[in-house]
Formats: C-alpha cells, structure tokens, sequence
C-alpha cells in the first residue's frame, strides 16, 4: 500500500488478511488498499459483480440522507460509526457544505483507518470534527467519548451504514442501536444501511460464504424484518427499508436499479 497514498512518516499496519475497509475503499476506487484486499476484491467482483454498484450506492445514500438531514430537518450533529477510509464526501464534507457549524464524530476500529483520519478532520473553521477509535460491539464508551464534541441534549444523526453486518448476532446488534438511540434527544435520526440477501442476485451468497472464508470481519446478511427491528421505537421517514439505491427523501427513485443494500432514516419522537 505504500506506494499508494500512504501520508509522510507514518508506518501503515501489515495486512496478510483482507479487511473490510480496505476492500471497501478498492471497490470504491480509492488508493487504499494492499494486494490482498485486491486479490479478495477481485474474486468477490468475479462472483457477484454488483458488489461495485451497491459500495458506489452506499455513498450515494450517505450523500442523498445528510444533504437532507442538514438542509430540510436541520441537523447539526452526527456521529458516524464505521465511517471507513476517506474518500469523496465524507459526512462532514457533505454536511458543513449546507451548514459550516456542523459538527461530526467519526468512529471505526480499523488501524487503517485511523491512520488516514487526519483527513477526516480537516472541516469547516466553524465547524468541528473528532475521530475516535473505538468498537460498535462497545456503544456506552463510543457515547463517553463523543460526547467531548456532541451535545447529546440537541438532536444528532446517527449513522451506521453498512457497519451492522458486521455485528453477527442480531440481538446483540439491536441493543448496540437501542443503547446510541436512547443517549439521543427527540429530533435526532437513525441513518442505516444493511446489506440483504433479499435484493442480492446470483452470487451472492457464494461472495459472502467466501469473503468470511478468506477476509475479516464476517459479514451477516439480515432481511428487511430483521433491518426492521433496529428501527423500533423510531419513526421510519418515507419511502421506508428500501434499496439504498432508490431511497431519496420522501420518494422511491423508481428509475434507479435496486442493489442488494437496504437503506433507511428514521427520526426518534
Ligand atoms: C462497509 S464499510 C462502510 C464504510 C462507510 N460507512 C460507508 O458506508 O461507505 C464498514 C466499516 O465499518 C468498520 N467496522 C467494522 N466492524 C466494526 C466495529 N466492530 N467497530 C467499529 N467499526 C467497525 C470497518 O472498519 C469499515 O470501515
């Protein structure tokens, strides 16, 4: 990865196993990634050649849902978990280009990702931004220390996309959502995406057999009545648990190709 984009003077982690932000962020066409997250990207893209247009969605989502949040609904405060490597419109870029005072706490447990973070903290003069490397499987500390940045009392944007997946009990990924929501003040939102046999095509349960074979973390697919259950309690905003790529605020995007993603926001009364 060094000849890549590694920053001056920092030594970046060795990888012998593919890691999932690495890979993501190949399929996403950035810079940083090793040869194994390659070879693994490359295999998986062989068997389920979609899994490019679902990353490439995702962001996609990212984009439509805080455009959204920091224009019509007004927020000014997210916390991002599993946020990955930088790449083109990360939260605060998109955020503190409808309101510079946005303030945004990034979180992920990838070594990788935390030696890129400098990148996602160079925000707005008015704005703020902080990384913590810390675990989803560990909601309260993730809390503890947002709460450096984030006034818990005023409404904040919790976004977990495509990070859930990676929580393989379902139970245990339900609590780690209802212990963030229940920190939140009315007003604030869940912004979720989960990947879905549902909507995956031919190949995708072989590319998930195989990239828990051969990469880290193992990745659960859930259906949409499993994706629902992270929403109890909230109001899930139109057009619902849809196909990330379709959802746009208020309305499906018809003319837009369902990937094997499902995406949703939801605000807590
Ligand atoms: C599929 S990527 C999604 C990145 C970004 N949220 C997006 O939608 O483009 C998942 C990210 O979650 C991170 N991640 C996985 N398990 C995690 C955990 N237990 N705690 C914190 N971060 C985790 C990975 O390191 C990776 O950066």
């Amino acid at each position: 990865m060094s000849e890549r984009s590694d920053p001056p003077g920092e030594t970046p982690p060795v990888a012998h196993v593919a890691h999932n932000a690495r890979v993501w962020n190949y399929w996403l066409g950035g810079k940083d990634y090793y040869d194994v997250d390659q070879q693994v990207g490359d295999h998986i893209t062989s068997m389920f050649p979609i899994i490019r247009e679902v990353a490439r969605a995702d962001r996609t989502f990212l984009g439509h849902s805080v455009r959204f949040l920091a224009g019509e609904a007004g927020i000014r405060q997210y916390l991002d978990i599993g946020t990955g490597l930088p790449t083109v419109e990360n939260t605060h870029q998109v955020a503190q280009a409808v309101a510079p005072t946005s303030r945004i706490v990034y979180v992920d447990n990838d070594p990788t990702v935390l030696a890129h973070a400098r990148a996602l903290l160079a925000g707005t003069p008015e704005g703020e931004t902080d990384y913590i490397d810390a675990d989803a499987h560990q909601p309260q500390a993730i809390l503890d220390a947002a709460t450096d940045t984030l006034d818990l009392a005023e409404p904040v944007a919790v976004i977990l996309l495509g990070i859930l997946n990676f929580i393989d009990n379902t139970d245990e990924a339900e609590g780690i959502v209802k212990t963030l929501m229940a920190a939140m003040s009315s007003g604030s939102y869940l912004v979720l995406t989960h990947p879905t046999l549902e909507l995956g095509g031919a190949g995708n349960v072989e590319a998930m057999r195989f990239w828990n074979e051969n990469a880290t973390p193992p990745i659960t697919a859930r259906t949409g009545a499993e994706i629902a259950r992270f929403f109890q309690g909230l109001e899930v905003l139109e057009p619902g648990i849809v196909s990330c790529a379709q959802w746009r605020p208020g309305y499906v995007a018809a003319d837009e190709k369902a990937v094997a993603q499902f995406g949703a926001v939801a605000r807590k009364p």
